[in-house]
């Protein structure tokens, strides 16, 4: 094969939790992840040339370095110099549908399926956590977008334990198009802010972080229930990212008071906010009653729905 092309799903953090720093300079979480059916289309090909070239049709989107995608077949390459020589360099082009910096981990789903798509190419044969431990040196959402579907997070999010899938339910999001939050200014501002409670010992570090597994929100995953889920929703990055971005905050109010809404929450470091639904025709006139409550033509919304699988291959030649 010559070619693959993956589909790479975009994810919601249905809980964030920070819990303390970490020697590394990020910062110990408990989070629970899960994919939404709304996807990238990455093409990873195999070129004569002995290079790495990364096109995308998202104007934003750097095509260098930069980018996280372009970093993970840089790592593929370094990591398997053999079958690099052996195939060649590799082409990635990626066609955007998720918003860019919007706490949907949009690069690493693409990181995410650079890693798949060259294991294929090159027939490397690599396991599934193999794949995730090369992930988590480029970025801690990458491992997780790698399977998908819903999981606990903890460390630095790349220590993964699969959570039964839920698949049932219904999401709206909301992301005004020029508004960006940076990850590390989000935690670094947390960090200033609530550094003073962070858990400092090793051993209440670890306690707390293996307290998710037994927590409220975790029983209603279980339980498959959308309404407790929904009631359960927690992001300790609200705390910094809603005073600093009132028009987050806005969309926050604004989806809570709309009928048929569960539960609403910023996703990741934001801004993009979500909310939950229990059918798509509510979710559909949601997003109606929303566009007609801000009318900005910077907000996009998008209809969507929580799915059970990371990366897909959708074909091959
Ligand atoms: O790992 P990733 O590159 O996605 O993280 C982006 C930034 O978010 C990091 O540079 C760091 O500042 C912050 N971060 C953190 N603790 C984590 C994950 C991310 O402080 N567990």
């Amino acid at each position: 094969m010559r070619s693959y092309t993956l589909i790479a799903p975009a994810k919601i953090n249905l809980y964030l939790e920070i819990i303390g720093a970490r020697p590394d300079g990020y910062h110990e979480l408990a989070m629970i992840l899960q994919s939404i059916d709304l996807a990238d289309k990455i093409d990873v090909r195999s070129i004569s040339v002995d290079t790495i070239r990364v096109h995308c049709n998202h104007p934003q989107v750097p095509t260098d370095k930069s980018n996280l995608a372009y970093r993970a077949a840089e790592l593929m390459a370094t990591q398997f110099p053999e079958a690099f020589s052996k195939y060649g360099g590799v082409e990635i082009t990626i066609k955007k549908h998720i918003p860019v910096a919007a706490g949907l981990a949009g690069g690493s789903t693409n990181a995410a399926a650079v890693l798949v798509g060259i294991d294929l190419l090159w027939k490397l044969g690599l396991t599934q956590s193999e794949l995730e431990e090369l992930g988590a040196t480029l970025g801690s959402d990458v491992p997780f977008c790698i399977a998908g579907g819903t999981a606990i997070a903890t460390g630095r999010g790349e220590q993964l334990s699969p959570l039964p899938s839920l698949d049932n339910i219904y999401v709206v999001l909301a992301k005004y198009r020029s508004l960006e939050v940076s990850t590390a200014w989000a935690y670094k501002t947390y960090r200033q802010q609530f550094g003073n409670s962070y858990i400092r010992d090793t051993d209440s570090l670890t306690a707390r972080a293996n307290a998710v597994h037994s927590g409220e929100i975790v029983k209603a995953i279980l339980n498959k229930d959308a309404r407790e889920i929904a009631q359960k929703l927690h992001n300790d990055l609200e705390r910094v990212v809603l005073p600093a971005y009132p028009q987050v905050l806005q969309l926050r109010e604004v989806f809570a008071t709309q009928e048929g809404v569960l539960g609403t929450m910023m996703s990741g470091s934001g801004p993009t906010v979500f909310a939950l639904l229990e059918s798509e025709q509510q979710a559909q006139a949601v997003k109606l009653h929303l566009r007609e409550a801000i009318p900005d033509e910077d907000l996009e919304l998008f209809v969507t729905r929580m799915i059970t699988h990371g990366i897909q291959v959708a074909s091959s030649v």
